[in-house]
């Protein structure tokens, strides 16, 4: 028996003016899965980010999370329902500390400031963050910025984990920590979706791929159905990733 998805995403269009950013885009995320999204710049990745969070209100389609209808909620209430984002552009609240940054996120599920501490403590020990607590926002490096990204919205308690190129600008190094950070939230039950650049990265940890071209939805599937999709290779990867992914 197949199940019933956590998030579905039902005939989303987002039009600014005339220009149509995203048009009739949909697909489900399952619990416990990792789905990438994929596709060019312009492609309408980030704006159907903001449609689903509920930064955007979608033109038309539907955003249906654990059965209930959430299109037109605004955001912090749709991120206590439990889907948390990060974003392309970080926020990093420079005058605080990385653990302040990250207890803002606690905030959203507790009024307590003990219990913020002790939750954003947890979460920047998973993060790799811990020894950096007290560090001001202002003088991290871009690697720490993403990663204050990922934690503040960890500790939102989300069930669903949205990042928005959290890999963008980071070395080889810095990129494997995050995959590995990626597959552990995974295995302690999250649900991600991710749009990213790097397919080396996103690749091998995603178990569904969405590609958006021109905002529509062009293929989906697995990463390996997916990278040997004509389309795709000709709208996106080019044959420089597919080559490379056959190689190994
Ligand atoms: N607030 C906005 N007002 C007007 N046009 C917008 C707005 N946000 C996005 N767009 C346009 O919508 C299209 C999709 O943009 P979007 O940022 O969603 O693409 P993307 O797939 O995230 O691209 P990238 O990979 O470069 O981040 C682009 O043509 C963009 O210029
Ligand atoms: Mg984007």
């Amino acid at each position: 028996m197949k199940l019933k998805p956590l998030l579905e995403i039902k005939n989303i269009t987002m039009k600014f003016g005339s220009l149509i950013a995203n048009e009739d885009v949909s697909f489900n995320i399952h619990e416990n899965e990792i789905v990438s999204l994929i596709g060019p710049n312009g492609a309408g990745k980030t704006t159907l980010f903001n449609c689903i969070t509920g930064f955007y209100k979608p033109f038309s389609g539907k955003t249906i999370y654990l059965g209930k209808d959430i299109t037109n909620l605004p955001p912090h209430r749709i991120c206590k329902l439990g889907i948390t984002r990060t974003f392309q552009i970080v926020k990093t609240l420079n005058e605080m500390t990385v653990k302040e940054n990250v207890m803002t996120g606690a905030f959203l599920t507790t009024r307590n400031r003990k219990e913020a501490e002790e939750s954003a403590e947890e979460i920047l020990n998973i993060t790799g963050l811990y020894k950096k607590k007290d560090v001001l926002g202002a003088n991290l490096t871009i690697a720490d910025r993403k990663r204050v990204e990922i934690a503040r919205a960890l500790a939102t308690k989300p069930r669903i984990l949205m990042l928005d190129e959290c890999m963008a600008g980071l070395n080889q190094t810095e990129i494997k920590e995050v995959m590995n950070l990626i597959l552990q939230l995974k295995d302690q039950g999250l649900s991600l979706l991710i749009v990213e650049h790097i397919m080396e990265a996103i690749m091998p940890i995603s178990d569904n791929v969405v590609v958006l071209n021109a905002g529509r939805k062009i293929a989906e599937g697995k990463p390996e159905d997916v990278v040997n999709n004509e389309e795709v290779i000709k709208a996106y990867l080019g044959v420089k990733y597919h080559a490379k992914s056959k190689k190994s």
